[in-house]
Parts: structure tokens; sequence; C-alpha cells
């Protein structure tokens, strides 16, 4: 494996930003300083921001869900995670109805493992609370997989009672594992969406109306209730938050002593609802929905303040044929499956919406894309750049201007819900274990790159 020296660049931890040299070596950092080794490749880096790798772990790539295949395979999701700087992606194992998880997540390695080109890590979706469901935890976090995913909506599907809610998280805490929630109350959900189906209310801007944002705030302050009842050591972080009422719940349990963290979307933070009342609306649906601007505000600001622990793009890919249920006619809200792309634009857009407009600094969209992800998700050789870790880097111009279109993303679907916007922090090349992965929008390296990470518990 060939050496690498990176000069002159800003290189951007989660505790600050130094301007020193970086020397990679066997796929690891090996040293930052004034360096004038002799290497392999030399990358000048002047003018230029190097971050850590970001870690997405909120991806959906070939998720059976809502009837329909998402658009992008391990390949393609892969691809475009590249291409946004995303070197390590934690994807969901989705058991089908009735089957072990054990044997899912032998059939999600079997799947992703050929076609990756970024680094990868697993979670498992929880989709019973029997005794089979429960025992496949131990033998799955011995597997790495160390984070599940418990569903509050979706009845007959994926949500599980606040019975198996609660055995759920007490097997999972009795390993140490971690709980991802996705937080909504469904039956009320499907209450609403009965009743606007009545009267006729079917285009997407009733998918708002049909998930209100207490509906969320409810089963984020139901969940906390339940884990706090099994105790301390429960830890567990919310998918997908899309209300500031819901941060603050967590926060106040934090403030208790209990582990509870929120995770967000760049989707979240740019878009409000009214997106769903344009001709492409239907292309925006996935839940929660999006919300208002001053909600957006709401969430920035506790991002400001270090109330979200991470960001993760939740990555769920449709083409437009998919969303359109492969008709001419948009199909009534609740039959769209729910779902955004973003795991190519999460950098891009917290750097544009975020850094630029001063609502974050560099270290914080550090900490919240990479140090703390990787510290969540137990990825103990990722999410930072001293000596000894993964020489994971995404090397940002910070000055460069991007108009995005789905031909510059990396995406198996024909259209962004971006399309046109102008941002910057896209990056110029992606390094994964110290070789390029991404150059100027190229994808350097084949399908099967990529390794899979195993995760490992903590305390
Ligand atoms: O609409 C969404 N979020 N689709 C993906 C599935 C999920 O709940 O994360
Ligand atoms: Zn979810
Ligand atoms: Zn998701």
């Amino acid at each position: 494996m060939s050496d690498m020296l990176i000069k002159n660049g800003k290189i951007c931890l989660a505790d600050g930003i130094i301007e020193k040299d970086l020397y990679i070596k066997d796929g690891r950092v090996d040293k930052i300083g004034s360096l004038n080794d002799h290497a392999d490749e030399v990358i000048d880096a002047r003018g230029k921001l190097i971050l850590p790798g970001l870690i997405d772990g909120h991806t959906h790539m070939e998720f059976p869900f809502m009837s329909e295949m998402t658009a992008d395979d391990f390949f393609y999701g892969t691809r475009a995670a590249l291409g946004g700087g995303v070197t390590t992606i934690v994807d969901f194992i989705t058991p089908s109805k009735g089957q072990n998880p054990m044997e899912a997540y032998k059939e999600w390695r079997n799947k992703a493992d050929p076609k990756v080109v970024s680094d990868y890590g697993l979670h498992c979706i929880l989709r019973s609370g029997g005794r089979e469901s429960l025992d496949s935890v131990k033998p799955l976090i011995d597997e790495g997989v160390i984070s599940f995913k418990l569903f509050m909506a979706y009845k007959n599907e994926l949500l599980l009672d606040d019975e198996s809610l609660y055995d759920a998280i007490k097997e999972i805490t009795k390993y140490s594992g971690v709980i991802a929630i996705h937080a909504e109350n469904g039956a009320i959900v499907d209450k609403l969406t009965e009743e606007l189906l009545r009267d006729n209310k079917v285009s997407p801007v009733y998918h708002y109306y049909s998930r209100p944002g207490i509906v969320e705030t409810e089963a984020a302050n139901r969940i906390a209730t339940i884990a706090s009842i099994v105790g301390k050591a429960v830890k567990m972080y919310m998918v997908h938050t899309s209300t500031y009422g819901a941060v603050d719940i967590f926060r106040r349990y934090r403030e208790m002593g209990y582990h509870f963290y929120n995770e967000t979307t760049p989707n979240y933070l740019t878009n409000d609802y009214t997106v769903f009342e344009g001709k492409y609306g239907y292309r925006y649906v996935m839940s929660p929905p999006f919300r208002t601007q001053d909600e957006i505000k709401q969430l920035w600001s506790r991002v400001s303040n270090n109330q979200i622990l991470v960001i993760g793009s939740d990555h769920c890919v449709y083409s437009d044929q998919q969303k359109k249920r492969h008709g001419t006619a948009v199909p009534p809200f609740n039959e769209i499956p729910n779902g955004t792309p973003g795991t190519e634009t999460i950098l891009p857009l917290l750097f544009t919406y975020g850094v630029l407009n001063d609502r974050i600094t560099l270290p914080q969209l550090v900490s919240i894309t990479s140090r703390n992800n990787a510290a969540l998700f137990g990825l103990k050789s990722k999410g930072n750049l001293l000596p000894g870790y993964d020489a994971d880097l995404a090397i940002v111009d910070p000055k460069k201007k991007f108009k995005v279109s789905a031909e510059m993303l990396h995406s198996n679907i024909d259209y962004s819900i971006f399309e046109g916007e102008e941002l910057q922090g896209f990056p110029d090349m992606t390094i994964l274990r110290g070789e390029k992965a991404m150059e100027d929008g190229q994808i350097l390296v084949k399908a099967g790159h990529g390794k899979y990470i195993k995760g490992e518990t903590y305390i």
C-alpha cells in the first residue's frame, strides 16, 4: 500500500483546526506536523479543508419498504456517500416479517459486501418484541451490530407496542447495545390519515397534516419514560428528529443523568413543509415530514448549542416512478413511499447553511458528522485524524461553488431534491483508508472495495 503526504491543508478536528501536514501510511494516519517525509504521493492542499471522512449513521440501501425496494443499492448508495465525503455508512438490516434477525444479518452482509465502495456498519431493525427477536440481540452484538432500531409507527409492519418496546430496550441494554428510536405515535398518524382521506384530502401536503409535530413529541416523551424505567444504563438516540420539542425532552433526561440523544438530518434543517405543495411535492414525502420555518430555526439553534449529538442523512431513495407508484398521476399521500436522498449532500448543506451562516463552527461540523458518530456507533478506528486512526478524509475547497444537479450526484435516480441550488462544501477528494476513492466527482474504487466495520460496545 502506497503512502501519502498531504501538505498545507487546514486539518479540521472536533477540538480545533490545525494548519499542518498529514502523513498516511498503511491506510492509517501516521503523523501530523511540519513534514517533509518522502511519500509515493504528495497532495498540495493549500487553501483547503481536511475533514475526517463523514460517518452517515442513517442510510437505507436496498431497503424493502412500503412495497418498494429503494433505488440505491449498496453500490450506488455508497458511491453517493463517497461523492459527499462520507467514508462510512451505517445501514439498517431489515428482517422480513418472521425472519430471524441473524438470518437477515447474513443476507445483508451477502448483498452489501460485494457491492460497497465505502466502509459500512450495520444496525438491525427489531420488528418484534418476541423471544426469537430478543434472543438475536447478543449474537448480533457479537457480529458488530450494536445498535437496534425500534419503531413506534407503521402499524402491522414495524410498530412495536409499549410492552415490546420495554422488553427490547431491556434486552439491548443488558448487552450494552444502543437503541435507535423512530418516535412517532403510529396509532394517531393512522387515525389522522383515515380522516384526511375520508375528506378527499389526498395531495402530498396532507402527509404533513397527517403527522403533526405533537405526534413526534408525544412519542419522544413516551419512549423516554419507558426507557427511564429500564434505567440509567440505557443508551438511546432518536433518529430523524424533526421537532425541537423532542430535542428538549431528551435534553431534560440528559440533565437527570440519562444517555438519551438526538439525531437530525440536513434535510430537516433546510426544507419546510411548503415543498410538498410544489409540482414535485411527492418526491419530498418522508417521515417525519418537513415542518415550518420556525421549527427549522429552533432546530438549528439546538445544533448550534450542541444539543444534537449526530447528523445522519436518512438516505432512502426512490425514483420518480417509484414515488408515483409506477403510474402517471401522483398517488394519495399515504401511498407514496417514504424517504428522500441525503448522504451526498450532508456536507455541503451543513457547510453552506451551517458554517457559512455562522450557525456552527467547523469543529462543530466535525463533531456531529464524524467524532460523535464514531463514538455512538462504537467505530473505534474511525471519526478522527489523530495518529492510528483510519485515514478517512474529505478534502474541501471552501470557496468552490456547485450548482446541484442529478447529473453531478451519484444516486441511481434522475432527480435531486436540491436541483439548481448553489452550495459550497462538496469535497474535491475523498480518501478511504489512505486511498483516493473519489476525485473531482469521479469514483475511483470498485465494488467490494469497502469493508464491513464492526461496532464495539462501550459503557
Ligand atoms: O421516511 C423515511 N424516513 N424513510 C425511511 C424509513 C425510516 O423510518 O427511517
Ligand atoms: Zn425511521
Ligand atoms: Zn431512516
